[in-house]
């Protein structure tokens, strides 16, 4: 009698479990209908390989979202999409956007993505973007434990001059790179930590510096940009 219960609820366990991944692989098919019909890769990048020279980079008019997969965290995606805002102050390649100004060099007017979906189209897209991995990336790297954000702060701000190029509060910081004081929000911390290793392993012509730090070191940045929200 109790084997009998037990093969029942396994059964109703597998069948749920089927339902589910079945509504994900559909959600995800019509994710990738939607890619194409609002055009995303019209701006975005959607297929490997990455752009191999700087005259290439500097021609790009959006982010590539070919590693989309590993790199952000889904729920931070399903809201992005309905209403983007602005992650790079300058814009994607901001040597285009900066103006003289009277006194200074001004940015000049930088629009957000243009993506505007639906509560529904923005989980599908979600769901098909969530399938886009780098296939070298380990899982799992970054643990959510206590760290010292002291020192994790000197890395960053003194010792390795982040916050030369991006912003690590609202108010403080470059402006010509992607804003970091939401990352917590938005990026996978291990995709963090394998950025962080080697920049040029996903952008080859990329201005960001590979450092030589320990994985120890990497470890603490990875964690000091999740814990920023
Ligand atoms: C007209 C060009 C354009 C189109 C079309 C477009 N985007 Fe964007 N998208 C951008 C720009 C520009 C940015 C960079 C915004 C910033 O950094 O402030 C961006 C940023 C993004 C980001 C964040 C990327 C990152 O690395 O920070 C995602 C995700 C994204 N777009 C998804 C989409 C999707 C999905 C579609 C189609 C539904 C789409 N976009 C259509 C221009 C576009
Ligand atoms: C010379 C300028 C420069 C410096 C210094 C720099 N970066 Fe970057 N960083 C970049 C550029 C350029 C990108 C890629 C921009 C893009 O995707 O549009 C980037 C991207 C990133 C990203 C991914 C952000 C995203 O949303 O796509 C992270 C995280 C990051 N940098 C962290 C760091 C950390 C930590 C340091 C210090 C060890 C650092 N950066 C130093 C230029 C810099």
């Amino acid at each position: 009698m109790k084997s009998l219960k037990l093969l029942i609820s396994l059964i109703v366990f597998a069948l749920f479990l089927s339902v589910g991944i079945g509504n994900s692989i559909a959600d995800e098919k019509k994710g990738k209908a939607l890619v194409e019909s609002k055009k995303c890769g019209s701006c975005h990048k959607m297929q490997g390989p990455p752009d191999k020279t700087i005259a290439d980079v500097l021609k790009r008019k959006a982010p590539d979202l070919f590693y989309a997969g590993s790199k952000f965290k889904i729920e931070w995606l399903e809201g992005f999409l309905q209403k983007p805002t602005m992650i790079r102050p300058a814009g994607t390649v901001y040597v285009n956007n900066i103006k003289m100004g009277e006194k200074k060099d001004e940015i000049g007017d930088v629009k957000p993505c243009t993506s505007a979906l639906s509560k529904d189209e923005a989980h599908e897209v979600a769901e098909y973007l969530m399938t886009m991995k780098e296939p070298t990336m380990k899982t799992g790297v970054i643990v959510d434990d206590k760290f010292s954000k002291a020192k994790a702060k000197v890395l960053f701000g003194q010792k390795e001059g982040c916050s030369g190029c991006h912003r690590d509060k609202a108010d403080s910081g470059g402006t010509s790179c992607p804003t970091l004081y939401n990352a917590g929000e938005r990026l996978n911390p291990d995709w963090v930590f394998d950025f962080l290793k080697n920049p040029q392993k996903y952008d080859p012509k990329i201005w960001m510096p590979r450092r030589e730090l320990s994985d120890e070191d990497f470890m603490l940045l990875a964690k000091l940009i999740a814990s920023m929200k």
